[in-house]
């Protein structure tokens, strides 16, 4: 068994109705896998953002608790950073990371609907990524936790953008097909696949102050891409989704341990150069 296998797709928990991600074993490895081709960006856009040491952070979404160790090493053991998540087993598993990284003195996790979060606390920063697409009301969920930062407090936020077309070259039409899916899917689910675009709009119809906001395009080549188990998980997690929305893979996939492979296969045989989602960074302070 090799990375890039796909055999611990089991369900671990519930999925909230509509997420259309879920929370499997699949999924907690996806999301870490995720992690490690984002964190060169989310870093970038956290330190440009304005995060220091000694700084109070609140990251919205942990997940798996990435975003929050990595903020945790930027404001370093005189800072400190609560990551709020939804799903208890996703947030035990950023627990238990954050233990082993020895970061628990200053990370905490705590479960709550992010509707339902309170404290008197005032952050230093609020920051998330991967996650305002995913909420009902965009603008109200950005107006509502910039109420939990003090004076001259930062929101910075990491968004994705799927909309590219035809992202290989030369054509890979079996790659250009399968992440066509992830639009259509998530466009389903009435998530917004280009996000990142909106972000700008968003923190104006919050009432912010307008963001700087920066694109980044990771690019893929040659074999040992991470890109390939990366499509392949994220193929394989919204396998529910794509069925409930009358969607299937591309016709010469198939959906098992080896469609990372497969990928692989199809874009080696091109030798293409894969352009991966847009990434897209927005920070202000309030007043
Ligand atoms: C795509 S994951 C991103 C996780 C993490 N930010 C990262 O980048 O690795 C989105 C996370 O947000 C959480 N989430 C989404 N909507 C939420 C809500 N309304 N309240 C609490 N958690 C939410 C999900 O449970 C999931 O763990």
């Amino acid at each position: 068994m090799n990375e890039h296998t796909l055999s611990a797709v089991g369900t671990t928990s519930d999925a909230h109705a509509d997420y259309p991600l879920g929370s499997s074993d699949l999924e907690h490895r996806r999301l870490m896998l995720q992690a490690r081709i984002l964190r060169p960006s989310t870093d970038r856009f956290l330190r440009l953002g304005g995060l220091r040491p000694g700084m109070s952070v609140l990251d919205l979404g942990s997940g798996m608790g990435d975003v929050s160790m990595l903020a945790a090493e930027i404001v370093g053991p005189r800072g400190r950073v609560l990551g709020i998540d939804r799903d208890p087993v996703t947030t035990d598993k950023a627990r238990r990371r954050a233990w082993h990284e020895g970061l628990d003195t200053n990370v905490e996790f705590e479960v709550t609907e992010l509707d339902d979060f309170d404290t008197a606390e005032r952050f230093d920063a609020v920051v998330g990524r991967y996650v305002l697409p995913y909420q009902k009301d965009h603008a109200a969920t950005l107006r509502r936790f910039a109420r939990f930062l003090r004076p001259g407090g930062i929101l910075a936020f990491h968004e994705f953008d799927f909309l590219v077309q035809n992202p290989t070259w030369p054509p890979c039409p079996l790659w250009d097909d399968s992440y066509q899916r992830l639009t259509k899917v998530y466009e389903a689910t009435g998530t917004p696949p280009d996000f990142g675009r909106r972000l700008y709009r968003t923190f104006l119809d919050a009432g912010l102050p307008g963001p700087t906001v920066e694109c980044q395009g990771p690019v893929g080549t040659g074999s040992d891409s991470p890109l390939f188990p990366w499509l392949a998980y994220s193929l394989r997690v919204l396998e529910p989704a794509l069925a409930k929305a009358g969607l299937s893979l591309p016709e010469g996939l198939v959906a098992d341990d080896t469609l990372p492979d497969q990928l692989e296969k199809a874009v080696l045989e091109q030798n293409s150069q894969i352009l991966a989602t847009l990434q897209y960074g927005a920070w202000t302070r309030v007043p």
